[in-house]
């Protein structure tokens, strides 16, 4: 409910920013600068964003940047708290990297950070998306993914067998007819729609669940192969999917090509990984101007 979200976006900015500093121990004075997403998404909430990110800047004199959201994804993979180490090492380039999330299911080509190339999207719905219908359709609740994730872990992956689309010529993904499958599968058991019992909801789970990441590692793993990718990097919201790490954790141990997951915390939506992609992104080119606009769709890049 876009028009929720917006509302909710701006009832909780300024409480959310006051608390981030806190927590941070910092003062603006502290900080070198102002990232700000500024697409690709809801147009509403973006705006509430973007708008209370100007409005700091004015306020504080600090510069502004504007940051692609899928870019922040990526760099979830090199960011780390003062005990941790990075997931991913900056050196290793070109990488093939995943973003996997609510809204996409890129493969992305980083040759270098700012220079990527997409090899494949998803032509319909994202891999997120599929996951939180299908858990929908069992009743699992909202965000799907770690509700699949978790029923999943007591099912059978083979109990049901659940396509793995292929797109003909090219790393695209289509994750819409999977969903239908899903219902297709879910209204065979039950006539009415009612709820399942936990071990047949356990095996729906844990065999929808194969068939999306078996499509992932799929295209990723053969895009990785094709460009000769010196590291295979996994970000988005569905890169916390323990089948998902555990499959990329073979195919490390079966490739040598090192594969880097981030923490949970910073797969799902989180602000580190904006203000390390927006960081990156003002020391290339420079700040952005305080005119910077939303785009409800901003491509990280071209589509091979
Ligand atoms: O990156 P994210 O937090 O937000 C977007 O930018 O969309 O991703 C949210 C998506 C949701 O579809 C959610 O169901 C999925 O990530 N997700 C997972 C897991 N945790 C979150 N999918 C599979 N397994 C998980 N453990
Ligand atoms: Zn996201």
């Amino acid at each position: 409910m876009p028009e929720v979200a917006s509302r909710r976006h701006s009832e909780v900015i300024s409480a959310i920013t006051a608390e981030a500093l806190q927590r941070a121990d910092a003062r603006w004075e502290d900080l070198e600068g102002i990232a700000v997403t500024n697409g690709p998404g809801l147009v509403g909430s973006l705006l509430v964003g973007v708008a209370a990110a100007k409005g700091y800047a004015l306020a504080t004199g600090l510069p502004l940047v504007g940051v692609n959201h899928v870019e922040a994804h990526l760099f979830a993979n090199f960011v780390h708290g003062p005990n941790e180490s990075p997931a991913a090492r900056d050196d290793l380039l070109p990488a093939v990297c995943l973003v996997a999330s609510g809204g996409h299911s890129d493969i992305v080509l980083m040759r270098q950070p700012g220079d990527y190339k997409i090899l494949g999207w998803t032509r319909d719905d994202a891999a997120g998306e599929a996951l939180d219908k299908a858990a929908r359709v069992m009743q699992l609740g909202y965000p799907g993914g770690p509700a699949i994730d978790r029923a999943a872990k007591s099912g059978d992956p083979s109990a049901v067998q659940f396509p793995r689309p292929v797109i003909a010529d090219g790393l695209d993904f289509s994750f819409s007819g999977l969903k239908t499958a899903m219902v297709r599968e879910h209204q065979a058991r039950s006539s009415d729609g009612g709820p399942l019992d936990e071990s047949t909801v356990a095996d729906l789970a844990a065999s929808f669940q194969e068939a999306v990441v078996d499509t992932l590692v799929r295209n990723l793993t053969q895009a990785a192969v094709e460009y000769g990718a010196r590291q295979v990097l996994l970000a988005g919201g569905v890169a916390a999917n323990s089948r998902l790490r555990q499959k990329m954790a073979s195919w490390h141990a079966d490739s040598g090509v090192p594969v880097a997951f981030p923490p949970v915390k910073y797969c799902t939506d989180n602000a580190v990984m904006v203000a390390a992609a927006g960081f990156a992104k003002a020391a290339r080119h420079g700040w952005d101007d305080l005119d910077i606009d939303v785009y409800s769709a901003l491509p990280l890049a071209d589509h091979v």
